[in-house]
């Protein structure tokens, strides 16, 4: 039986690793291997592979012997020919293809609730998220006549500033919303406020669209910056309106 050439032997062996990974990845283990992470630990495996394959002199002759023969030998003309002709066809090809623009539009993996900083500075102060509660909150137990006052309160800052943005039904259907993108969130929604806390709003409607932390890119939300305008009295109060008109919950921590 005739040997196969060591060229071939190093290169069915380099094959063979990667399509073992692959199997074990997409197949035994259901996970994507991000292709970095291939390239990179393929490049450390083709290394140690050519390592190998080239420890001696004599290895290395051996292993180029096939190269060798086709660019000297007379009678391998055009197995030669073929491939000078094919090789280039094949490295411009995929150099073409890595290089055409794509037509599909580009991702945009806009985070809608980015994880909030644990303290933020509003109004002046340092205030950690993890902790601030509502302090208008507990009258809904303590005394619900002024909570209802509290309530109206926050109903008047909202039409007075958010309803031309987040409408005013809160279902995110104001008169600029058309035009908006990224479009002001519904509130009515089981995915926006439901989901929330309510440090989590007083952080996000004191720092608007500007605040946005950096997994929120491409940072091009309308919202405005609400401690510029608003007291913090009146950001708690129209929480509570956002809360009470829609009939969600705030999260809280003890759930
Ligand atoms: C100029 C239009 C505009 C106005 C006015 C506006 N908002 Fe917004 N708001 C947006 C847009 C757009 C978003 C969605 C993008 C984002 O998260 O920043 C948003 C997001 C929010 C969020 C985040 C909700 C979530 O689920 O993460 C809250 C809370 C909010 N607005 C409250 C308010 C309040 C309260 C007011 C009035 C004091 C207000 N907004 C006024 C445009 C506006």
């Amino acid at each position: 039986m005739r040997k196969i050439p060591r060229l071939f032997q190093m290169i069915g062996i380099i094959l063979l690793i990667y399509f073992s990974f692959i199997v074990l990845f997409d197949y035994l283990l259901d996970q994507v291997i991000p292709s970095s992470l291939l390239r990179m630990y393929m490049f450390f495996i083709i290394a140690g592979v050519v390592a190998v394959f080239t420890f001696t002199e004599g290895s290395t002759e051996e292993l180029l012997a096939p190269i060798m023969e086709m660019m000297e030998n007379p009678e391998k003309r055009k197995v030669r020919n073929a491939v000078l002709t094919v090789m280039p066809i094949l490295v411009g090809a995929y150099l073409y293809s890595q290089m055409v623009p794509s037509v599909e539009a580009p991702v945009e993996l806009r985070s809608i609730h980015p994880a909030p900083p644990s303290s933020v500075k509003l109004f002046g102060k340092r205030y950690n998220l993890q902790t601030l509660v509502n302090p208008l909150r507990k009258y809904e137990k303590d005394d619900p006549e002024k909570f209802r006052e509290l309530v109206r309160e926050g109903a008047r800052v909202y039409i007075e500033n958010c309803h031309i943005c987040h409408g005013d039904k809160l279902d995110g259907q104001g008169l600029y919303a058309v035009r908006l993108n990224p479009t002001p969130l519904n509130f009515r929604d089981v995915g926006t406020i439901a989901q929330l806390q309510e440090s989590y709003l007083f952080w996000r409607i004191s720092t608007g669209g500007p605040g946005l932390p950096d997994e929120a890119a491409p940072w091009i939300s309308s919202m405005p910056v609400w401690q510029d305008f608003l007291t913090e009295e009146e950001i708690w109060q129209v929480i509570l309106f956002l809360y009470d008109y829609t009939g969600h919950r705030p999260r809280t921590w003890e759930e």
